[in-house]
């Protein structure tokens, strides 16, 4: 498969904008509260820390980087921790960044690994949301956008590990 065309389907300004709000929400719900961001290398890195200047609660950064894709389109279903967090979020509220859900396979298991690690809270906050493809269920407690299913590059969200660098949200339109 070839990339043909890439679509905008959200602008660098709709995406800032949305980020605000939700870095405006979130400070609210903690009021005062440190958070502890967790996002998940590569795609939500651009997102986490677009957020994380927009909350104004004490914000504490850590990363995490998972495999679920091969260099593809579609799920493997297959979760691995290729790196762990380099710190105890035991105690901690906990927010985990993703770029998107899917499948929601990774963001399940992620959320059961994290459990036990022991936080005070832990939340789910993701870019994106493709409802239409989801095979587990997971509660999302802050979405940006909810999208519909198509394959989507940008602002983090690679396809090969190419196009995580474009400022804006694009539909994928691919030929054989
Ligand atoms: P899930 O486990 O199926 O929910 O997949 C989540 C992961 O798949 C995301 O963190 C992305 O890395 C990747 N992914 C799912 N849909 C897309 C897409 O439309 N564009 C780029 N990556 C995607
Ligand atoms: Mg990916």
């Amino acid at each position: 498969m070839r990339i043909k065309k890439i679509n905008v389907h959200l602008t660098e300004e709709e995406v800032d904008a949305r980020i605000r709000e939700l870095g405006a929400q979130i400070s609210a719900d903690y009021d005062g509260e440190p958070v502890c961001l967790i996002c998940i290398l590569k795609g939500s890195a651009f997102f986490t820390c677009e957020l994380a200047k927009r909350i104004s609660v004490p914000v504490e950064l850590e990363f995490m980087s998972v495999s679920s894709y091969g260099a593809g389109t579609a799920s493997s279903g297959v979760v691995r921790i290729v790196n762990d967090l380099g710190t105890s979020i035991e105690g901690k509220n906990v927010i985990l960044v993703e770029d998107i859900i899917d499948s929601g396979r990774t963001l399940k298991y992620l959320l059961e690994n994290l459990k036990t690690r022991n936080p005070a809270s832990l939340k789910l906050c993701t870019l994106l949301d493709k409802p239409d493809r989801r095979v587990v269920d997971v509660a999302v407690d802050y979405v940006g956008f909810t999208i519909p299913d198509q394959f989507v590059v940008g602002y983090g969200l690679d396809y090969a590990q190419q196009y995580r660098n474009l400022p804006y949200i694009g539909f994928v339109e691919t030929e054989e």
